[in-house]
């Protein structure tokens, strides 16, 4: 009752607002209801009836088990082995023995642990199925083949490829005795501010809907086929069902307002070839659906997913998402099992949740039929990956032969995905194709960085915390570039800061978006805000010394980068590309003949901003506006002029993300104050009056005064630092601190040991306040520097960021 009258009433409202997309006035005739799918996964009376066997052996307990997941990082075998659970999964920070490197050996013999315990016990035993995120390539673990992020696959428009890609993938998590992979995102994301974005294929459900069967096939197997779910293939999961690309503003876990229509058509338009390709496990979103959380939804887990769709598989649950349905905790949520939620994604509080459900089944909260389906499905997706007839995970076909790991024809596939997707943008004079035995200058702190051109979710959760020497099995984009040049005898060198002593006769500096996942990638506006502006100084310093740039920007989403378009010559976009860099090279060099080598190929998969407020932003918008539409992508043979672009931003445009303090301004409403014996007055460093000194001739401070307590808990978890930068002019008599809300961490040391008269950047963690007893929930001031005596130092850029640091290292006394 609720959602249809909410519906109405948002409908009523859309209408008074530009239409969003194209096609869904006919829909709203019927309500938004989805089309049956014939999934070509036949019901198989035999499995039915084995599943029959079983439920009617299984405990009550056994059967709650089922339904609960765990993460590897919070339960041991043994603990395992006492409830015998559905599953585990490994989450985007949980490692064999809490090492993020852990050796690929090592993942297989924790598979092996988890299935002996889920094997070995007294009375029936249900074999475990261990999930992960492997969704740009089996990309958690070391060596492995890193394919683009799916933005970047967009761009490809290359169903056959995806599936290769789904093959490749399913066969390296075989290596490491893993079952099942929480992937393909099927999103449609409409808000590129979403920190999520890049895991989407497409704003438009063309694109999405294209690719949904062909990766599920590559994954799971053909249907039909002795290949569907056999040795070389795992289980699929279409994610996060529904709506997670369309939630307002674009704030990840948020609150999607679409039409049912309009969640039937655009952000659903991946679920039905997904479901008719046989994938065997739907996620449910962390996200609302007009005010009512997914995880809540009997409508849409149910009603949509159930009885309209006819989907048989199971409904696993995002992390700890339960938790946040009106009324339940992450360790009590009778109304997400009710609403149709059939294993509770789990990681730390399943021993609470299963006392819970545990209770409410016997208290008829949960009724005894519920509790059946579920098991039925979970049962059902297992007897049909096999697992009841399997052997231990390493002595499974495929299982340990860690020469697959990055082999070389896996790789070979994600270099043609990465040639595939570039996209360029900008090709002043044709200045691309470079010759290969040209004086190429490579910079840009991209340039040799591969968890740069990874992106999140690859080792680490943020893809944040690598190095190159995490990376056995990949290049970046320098290597590629060096080996092409070399090979035709020209002359590459890399200088990430641009400076050179031999002049190039050009330069390919790559920049761009560090790593991030999930909220802590989301973004206030689409304006490319970097820590400062030193890529586009660069651009400009090689420019104004008459040598040509090609810019290759690596990033999550389209961002407003006017500036820099202007300051290169041509400019690519290359998304997120993952371990390949050499197919960065493999297009922007000619043959030694000058003749293309390979062409062009990737079309914009997102509209391009032309203005750094304009979002949403969306092919088929009423007034749509971009500066390269859904669908470009200039070729070799194009002409890629293009005039001088608008710089301008809009009055008001107000700082970039995460900016507490920055080109002398502060949020609306926020202070820089002194208290004690302090002084504070502007000074330039870039600009007029960017920066101030603060001048202490006893004790005092300087502190940010927010009008309100600031909100930091979601940065907290994201390993971000506070970081500014400093100047001391007349280094500190005693001892100083660092504040954030109640925590201060002393910093005289680190403050001594700066260069009197030299602008520095002090970064620190955001955890290390946390551990000296600061809460992060409502954080104020956010930022203060308290002296005991005198000291002078000049401040330009405050913000909450993520930098490479020593975690642990928590300032110096
Ligand atoms: C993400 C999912 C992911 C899960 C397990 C969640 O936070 O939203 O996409 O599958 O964690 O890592
Ligand atoms: C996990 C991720 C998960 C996230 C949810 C992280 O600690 O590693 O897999 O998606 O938490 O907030």
């Amino acid at each position: 009752m609720r959602r249809l009258f909410l519906g109405a009433a948002l409908c009523a409202l859309a209408a008074a607002a530009p239409a969003q997309t194209a096609g869904t006035e006919e829909a709203s005739a019927d309500g938004g209801r989805w089309p049956a799918v014939h999934s070509r996964v036949a019901r198989d009376p035999a499995i039915e009836a084995r599943i029959d066997g079983l439920l009617a052996r299984m405990s009550l307990e056994q059967k709650v088990a089922q339904v609960i997941q765990p993460d590897i990082a919070s339960i041991t075998p043994e603990q395992y082995a006492r409830y015998n659970f559905g599953s585990i999964l490994a989450g985007g920070n949980s490692d064999p023995g809490g090492v993020p490197t852990a050796p690929a050996a090592e993942w297989l013999a924790l598979a092996d642990r988890f299935w002996d315990a889920s094997m070995h016990g007294p009375g029936l035993r249900i074999p475990v199925m261990w999930g992960i995120d492997a969704v740009h390539g089996h990309a958690n673990i070391v060596g492995a083949t890193i394919f683009p992020q799916n933005i970047g696959l967009g761009a490809m428009r290359d169903p056959d490829l995806i599936r290769r890609i789904g093959e490749v993938t399913a066969l390296e998590m075989r290596v490491t005795g893993i079952d099942w992979d929480f992937s393909p995102t099927l999103a449609v994301a409409r808000d590129d501010r979403w920190g999520r974005s890049y895991e989407s294929f497409s704003e438009n459900p063309e694109v999405v809907r294209a690719y949904a069967g062909a990766m599920i096939e590559g994954l799971q197997g053909r249907p039909a086929t002795p290949d569907f779910l056999g040795p070389a293939h795992v289980i699929a999961t279409a994610k996060h069902f529904v709506g997670d690309g369309g939630t307002d503003g674009g704030h990840d876990q948020g609150d999607n307002l679409s039409s049912d229509a309009e969640l039937r058509d655009i952000h659903g338009a991946g679920y039905p070839p997904a479901i008719e390709a046989g994938v065997q496990a739907v996620m449910a979103s962390f996200s609302r659906v007009r005010g009512e959380k997914v995880h809540g939804d009997r409508d849409l887990l149910t009603g949509v997913l159930r009885d309209q769709i006819g989907f048989d598989g199971l409904v696993v649950g995002d992390w700890n998402a339960h938790g946040q349905v009106d009324g339940c905790s992450n360790t009590s949520c009778p109304q997400s099992f009710n609403a149709g939620l059939d294993m509770f994604m789990a990681p730390d509080s399943w021993e609470g949740l299963y006392d819970n459900t545990l209770a409410q089944v016997r208290s008829g909260e949960i009724s005894m039929a519920r509790l059946d389906e579920a098991v039925r499905r979970i049962l059902r997706v297992k007897l049909r990956a096999r697992l009841f007839d399997e052997v231990r995970p390493s002595q499974r076909p495929f299982a340990g032969r860690f020469d697959l790991l990055g082999a070389p024809d896996h790789r070979a596939v994600a270099r043609q995905a990465v040639r595939e997707s570039l996209v360029l943008l900008k090709n002043q004079n044709h200045l691309l194709p470079l010759r290969p035995g040209a004086r190429v200058l490579v910079a840009g702190d991209g340039a040799d960085n591969i968890p740069k051109q990874a992106g999140g979710w690859t080792i680490t959760w943020q893809g944040t915390g690598t190095t190159n020497a995490d990376f056995p099995n990949a290049q970046s984009i320098w290597g590629g570039i060096r080996e092409t040049v070399e090979a035709a005898g020209g002359h590459a060198t890399l200088s990430a800061d641009g400076s050179f002593t031999d002049r190039p006769d050009v330069a390919i500096v790559v920049f761009g978006e560090n790593p991030y996942a999930e909220f802590v990638g989301d973004r206030r506006s689409i304006e490319y805000s970097p820590a400062d502006d030193s890529d586009l100084q660069l651009l400009r310093r090689l420019r104004a010394q008459g040598i040509p740039v090609v810019s290759v920007f690596l990033s999550g989403r389209p961002l407003w980068v006017n500036p820099e378009i202007n300051a290169s010559d041509a400019f690519v976009a290359a998304f997120l590309p993952g371990s390949e860099g050499g197919g960065v090279a493999d297009v922007l060099f000619a043959n030694p003949d000058g003749s293309v080598r390979n062409d062009f190929r990737g079309r914009l998969s997102f509209s391009w901003p032309r203005r750094p407020d304009q979002m949403p932003l969306n092919v088929g918008d009423s007034n749509y506006d971009p500066l390269f539409p859904y669908g470009y992508g200039l070729r070799y043979a194009d002409n890629g002029d293009l005039a001088p672009l608008s710089e301008d931003r809009p009055a008001g445009g107000g700082l970039p993300e995460g900016v507490l303090f920055g080109r002398g301004a502060l949020p609306p409403g926020w202070r820089l104050a002194s208290e004690g014996e302090v002084s504070l007055r502007n000074i330039d460093r870039r600009a007029q009056e960017d920066s101030r000194l603060a001048t202490w001739r006893g004790a005092g401070r300087i502190a940010i005064l927010p009008g309100q307590p600031v909100d930091l808990s979601r940065e907290a978890t994201g390993e971000l630092s506070l970081v500014f930068e400093y100047r001391i002019d007349a280094a500190p008599a005693g001892p100083v601190s660092l504040r954030l809300g109640s925590a201060a961490l002393p910093i005289a040391g680190d403050l001594r040991g700066a260069p009197v008269g030299q602008w520095r950047t002090l970064i620190m963690p955001l955890r290390c306040f946390a551990r000296a007893g600061a809460t992060t929930d409502a954080v104020s001031p956010p930022f203060a520097i308290e002296s005991d005596g005198a000291m002078t130092m000049a401040l330009s850029d405050v913000r909450i960021a993520s930098a490479a640091v020593d975690q642990d290292h928590c300032g110096r006394p």
